[in-house]
């Protein structure tokens, strides 16, 4: 089954350097995406591609929308959907007194299977195609996300996590019991369809050293899983950990003491990183994941782009819901710029589209399925239609530059532009009519 797609193509090519996006991306005015069986045919100028092709398949004329690569969300919670925006003053009391709560009812299958879809059904309608994400400690969460994922086709990294101590008794679980449960659902699940395994420890001050120590061992039993875990987030949250790891010389050190450094490991906030961390995050190739929308709900603090930037760390981005104030993309793209505005060097739309896209498929090691539109890639895209915000459509009524478009549909755009995500070729989800479509 072969299927053209018209409109305005944007993507970075594979050879795209983070200090050189100028001269690493792809637009084109009237450009052609060609889909075959799940896979990209072709990309590029339409004309160009018509004359050459024999024109044996149907052809979607899209207008002015965008075509561009689906978007990478690398931290996200599929349990904490029901306390997005709830008032809970800073981190640790928030997640006491409304997360905490709220994981806990994931336990009943049912209720994880329907609140799962609804988080899924989210991401996807905000343009979202792979995510990296935390559920529950409960089995019930992390089936469901690997089920429900499985059904959609959808790339979907993510592991039971993993809580032993300073969480209420209701969620904790003995590290031995959480092993056994990731070794399950390893066996069950990673490299099932498009889903991967992600061992995930919440993070220092819910683990004790025997559940770091043996969440790292799982993970070195493979070559190819994930670990991801959050650190550095809040002043308060490094002062705990400070004290219950008090022969490690930082927050860092008592991560990396384990083992748990590695390319494939993914580092939630970071944002009281010091140098000497920063210099061994790079030296590991660990990744950072910033994550705007949630600092700033959060008060948690203003990460600097820059720092790991200059120690050649490769940063990605997550919506970190329910911290997180939007499952859009876009609108954390927004905050992530403001932020660094704020932090005195404005990220470039190109960079800031690059680290939801071909950036994220890189830092997941990723690259030659998904990011972009190179021939042979799974085909996850989304369309998005300024026109949908009366707003984006009069501010871009001239504009011509695609990196002004860009920036403008980060600024004002959100889950209202998103004409619609495929997934592998497939229509999933969209804003408009829902007819005839593989909704949840
Ligand atoms: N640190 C540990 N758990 C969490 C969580 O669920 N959300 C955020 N934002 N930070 C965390
Ligand atoms: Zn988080």
């Amino acid at each position: 089954m072969q299927k053209g797609y018209r409109g305005r193509l944007f993507d970075f090519k594979t050879s795209a350097e983070i200090h050189d996006l100028e001269k690493g991306f792809k637009y084109f005015e009237d450009g052609l995406l060609i889909v075959k069986d799940g896979f990209v045919e072709n990309a590029g100028d339409f004309q160009t591609i018509f004359n050459k092709t024999a024109q044996s398949f149907e052809i979607e004329n899209l207008g002015k929308s965008i075509i561009m690569p689906g978007f990478i969300d690398t931290h996200v919670h599929s349990v904490q959907t029901k306390a997005i925006a709830s008032f809970g003053k800073e981190l640790l009391d928030w997640l006491d007194n409304y997360i905490f709560p709220a994981e806990r009812k994931y336990e009943d299958p049912e209720y994880a299977t329907f609140h799962t879809k609804f988080f899924l059904k989210n991401l996807l309608k905000n343009g979202t195609t792979t995510a990296l994400v935390y559920p529950s400690v409960h089995e019930t969460s992390t089936s469901a996300l690997f089920d429900t994922a499985m059904d959609l086709n959808m790339r979907l990294i993510a592991g039971n996590t993993w809580m032993d101590r300073n969480a209420p008794g209701y969620l904790l679980e003995n590290c031995e019991a959480s092993y056994k449960l990731s070794s399950q659902l390893i066996k069950k699940y990673h490299n099932r369809s498009r889903l991967k395994f992600a061992v995930t420890p919440r993070y220092a001050i819910t683990s004790s050293p025997e559940a770091l120590k043996l969440a790292a061992s799982l993970f070195h039993e493979y070559d190819d899983l994930y670990l991801q875990t959050h650190i550095s987030e809040n002043r308060k949250e490094i002062e705990m950990v400070n004290h219950s790891y008090p022969n490690h010389r930082n927050y860092l050190d008592v991560y990396d003491d384990f083992g748990m450094l590695t390319e494939r490991t993914f580092l939630g906030h970071g944002i009281y990183l010091e140098d000497d961390e920063l210099k061994r995050i790079s030296k590991t190739g660990t990744k950072i994941v910033h994550c705007p929308t949630s600092n700033l709900f959060l008060g948690s603090g203003l990460f600097d782009y820059q720092k790991p930037l200059h120690n050649n760390i490769q940063v990605t981005l997550g919506s970190d819901v329910g911290g997180g104030t939007s499952f859009s993309m876009l609108q954390t793209l927004q905050d992530a710029y403001k932020i660094s505005a704020i932090k005195g060097s404005p990220m470039s739309p190109l960079l800031m589209f690059y680290l939801i896209t071909l950036g994220a498929a890189k830092a997941l090691g990723l690259e030659n399925r998904i990011g972009n539109f190179d021939k042979g890639k799974e085909a996850d895209f989304v369309v998005l239609d300024p026109d949908m915000n009366p707003l984006l459509k009069y501010r871009i009524e001239e504009s011509v530059s695609p990196e002004d478009l860009l920036f403008a549909m980060m600024i004002l755009g959100d889950d209202r532009i998103v004409k619609e995500t495929y997934l592998m070729g497939k229509a999933v989800g969209s804003n408009q009519s829902t007819a005839g479509r593989n909704q949840i």
